[in-house]
C-alpha cells in the first residue's frame, strides 16, 4: 500500500538519526534497515550487537510484521538490555506504517 508507505516515510524520521535505508545504506549508531521485515535478527554484516540482541538472533527470531510491531511499541520492554535507545511507537498506526515503509524497501 504506497499510501501508507508514505506514511511510514514521515514515521521514519524518528529512526532517521539512527538508521539508514536503501541501496547506498551504512550502518550509524543503528544497523542498516533494508530488507529486515522477514529477516532474521541480527544479521547486518559489521554493525555491533548488544549480548540480549545476539541472544535471541540466536535463538532464532525472525523479524516478521509481528515481532517488529512488538519491538518497536516499545524496544526496551520487548528487549531489555537493548542498546537501541528509542522510547517506542505507541500508536498501532504508526507501526503499521513504518512495517510498510521498511517493506518497500526489499522483502
Ligand atoms: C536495532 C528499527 C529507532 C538504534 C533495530 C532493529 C530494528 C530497528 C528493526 C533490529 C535490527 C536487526 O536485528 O538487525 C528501528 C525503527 C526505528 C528505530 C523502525 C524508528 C521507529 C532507533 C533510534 C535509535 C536506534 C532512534 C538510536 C537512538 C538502534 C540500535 C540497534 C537497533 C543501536 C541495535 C540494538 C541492539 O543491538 O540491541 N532498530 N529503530 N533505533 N536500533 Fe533501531
Amino acid at each position: 500500500d504506497p499510501a501508507l508507505a508514505a506514511e511510514g516515510e514521515k514515521v521514519f524520521r524518528k529512526c532517521k538519526a539512527c538508521h539508514q535505508i536503501g541501496a547506498d545504506a551504512k550502518n550509524k549508531s543503528g544497523p542498516i534497515l533494508t530488507g529486515v521485515v522477514g529477516s532474521p535478527a541480527g544479521v547486518v554484516e559489521g554493525f555491533s550487537y548488544s549480548k540480549p540482541l545476539i541472544k535471541v538472533a540466536e535463538s532464532g527470531l525472525i523479524w516478521s510484521e509481528k515481532e517488529l510491531a512488538a519491538f518497536l511499541e516499545k524496544p526496551r520492554a520487548y528487549l531489555k538490555g537493548t542498546k537501541m535507545s528509542f522510547a517506542g511507537l505507541r500508536k498501532e498506526a504508526d507501526q503499521r506504517a513504518i512495517i510498510e515503509y521498511l517493506k518497500s524497501y526489499g522483502n
